[in-house]
């Protein structure tokens, strides 16, 4: 069984991300997608959010399950006998912040990480931007699957609410 671990924040998960997911899932027997914490990073979906999301969005990959890491992706990935960290690319960008974590997951782990190009049409795609977006009410349904759009734009409501309470 080849195992991948595909990590990351999916805060929200996007196209880009799907099209790396599904294009894991087409050579992997397994894809497990881990969503694991930047400590550096704030979040606008909690954990269990964040999981439903991409749950509802990889419905349809049977060979993909999706888990909430709270520790190292290189002790998960150890844990679960994985054969690779699945990582996906949008360009040299990517690469150059990937590097080095490539690298230390390796020397935690012994696990590499394999990296796949994303669909070029694809690759202005970032969480970042959908978020930012959707603050000012902008279409982001090329962006992200109908699930997550719809949960954006309800979190962004709820937070505004909140404000004015
Ligand atoms: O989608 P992101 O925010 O680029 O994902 C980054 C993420 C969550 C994959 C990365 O921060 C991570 O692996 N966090 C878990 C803790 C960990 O293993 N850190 C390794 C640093 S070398």
């Amino acid at each position: 069984m080849n195992r991948a671990i595909c990590p990351g924040s999916f805060d929200p998960i996007t196209y880009g991300h799907l099209d790396i997911i599904t294009r894991g899932a087409n050579i992997f027997d397994e894809v497990i997608v881990a969503l694991a914490k930047n400590s550096a990073k704030k979040y606008l979906f909690n954990d269990q959010q964040r999981l439903d999301l991409v749950q509802v969005a990889t419905a349809h990959l049977p060979n993909v399950k999706v888990v909430i890491i709270n520790g190292l992706i290189a002790d998960f990935a150890k844990e679960c006998e994985a054969n690779v960290i699945l990582k996906g690319l949008r360009g040299a960008k990517d690469f150059f912040n990937e590097e080095s974590m490539a690298i230390l997951n390796q020397e935690i782990s012994g696990i590499d990480t394999a990296f796949i190009l994303g669909n070029p049409a694809l690759s202005h795609i970032s969480s970042s931007y959908v978020k930012e977006i959707a603050v000012y009410q902008g279409k982001i349904d090329k962006l992200v699957p109908e699930n997550v759009a719809v949960a954006v734009f309800e979190k962004m409501k709820l937070s505004k609410d909140l404000k004015a309470l």
